[in-house]
């Protein structure tokens, strides 16, 4: 997975329209919900890939520190090319092994923490480890992602988190928490197509592990154009 996102680097800011979208999306829900946010912010940012949510948020915050955390060293290499600062700490890291949430006053994740190998486990030890006040804002397409699929063609993509399953995790009194969905469709001429487009971002691994013969075969073969929908959730938590 490394290394798909290693490839997808080089021209990730030209192919990443989603992830710019929902960046965009997320950060004025943030703003709608943290207008007075005047302090100066020490900001984590796990799975940042070219640093670009980051880069806006140092557009318009007063930020201390920026720490950027991402899998693909290619991905972090591309985001040094964004900051001239030296508040900039770039973290070749995998965010499932990070445990200094409580450094931070800001937490953001755009589009990444559905990779994580357990999101339950990674949210509950946010949680439990940031500091009063600090906020958390995320967004990851969830499981009711990509419904429209065939069966064999589901076979090609990845699982996302299903949002039931984080309900006793924010379910308690410490923590102010919103969400909102985001949809996204596109029509693509066919699923190769569609998993071409991943694969122009890194993002064409999948958690699947029994893809027959016969159903490569179908892949190759299937030239119907597909509905691809994306159920985005954005969720903000402040711990009180
Ligand atoms: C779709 S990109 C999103 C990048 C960026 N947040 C954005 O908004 O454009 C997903 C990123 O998550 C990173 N990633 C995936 N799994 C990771 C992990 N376990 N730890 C750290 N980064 C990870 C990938 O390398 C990739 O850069």
């Amino acid at each position: 997975m490394q290394l798909s996102f290693d490839k997808g680097s080089e021209n990730y800011d030209f192919n990443s329209k989603l992830q710019k979208i929902i960046s965009d999306e997320m950060l004025s829900f943030f703003f709608q919900e943290f207008e007075s946010l005047k302090k100066k912010v020490s900001l984590l940012d796990l799975g940042c890939g070219t640093g670009e949510i980051s880069k806006k948020l140092n557009e318009k915050l007063n930020l201390k520190t920026i720490h950027l955390v991402d899998i693909s060293k290619k991905m972090i290499e591309k985001s040094m090319e964004k900051f001239k600062d030296d508040k900039v700490v770039y973290d070749h890291n995998d965010f499932d092994y990070f445990d200094n949430f409580k450094d931070y006053d800001l937490i953001v994740s755009n589009m990444s923490i559905h990779w994580s190998n357990d999101i339950v486990k990674l949210l509950k030890k946010i949680l439990n480890s940031i500091k009063k006040d600090a906020v958390v804002l995320l967004s990851f397409p969830n499981s009711m992602s990509l419904r429209d699929l065939k069966k064999f063609q589901k076979k090609f993509v990845n699982d996302f988190p299903n949002i039931l399953h984080f309900s006793n995790i924010f379910d308690c009194k410490k923590i102010y928490f919103k969400q909102k969905e985001l949809i996204h469709e596109e029509r693509f001429e066919s699923i190769l197509d569609f998993l071409k487009n991943l694969r122009k971002i890194g993002a064409n691994v999948s958690n699947k592990k029994l893809i027959s013969f016969k159903d490569l075969i179908s892949l190759r073969r299937d030239k119907s154009s597909v509905k691809i929908r994306f159920n985005i959730s954005c969720i903000f938590f402040r711990k009180i």
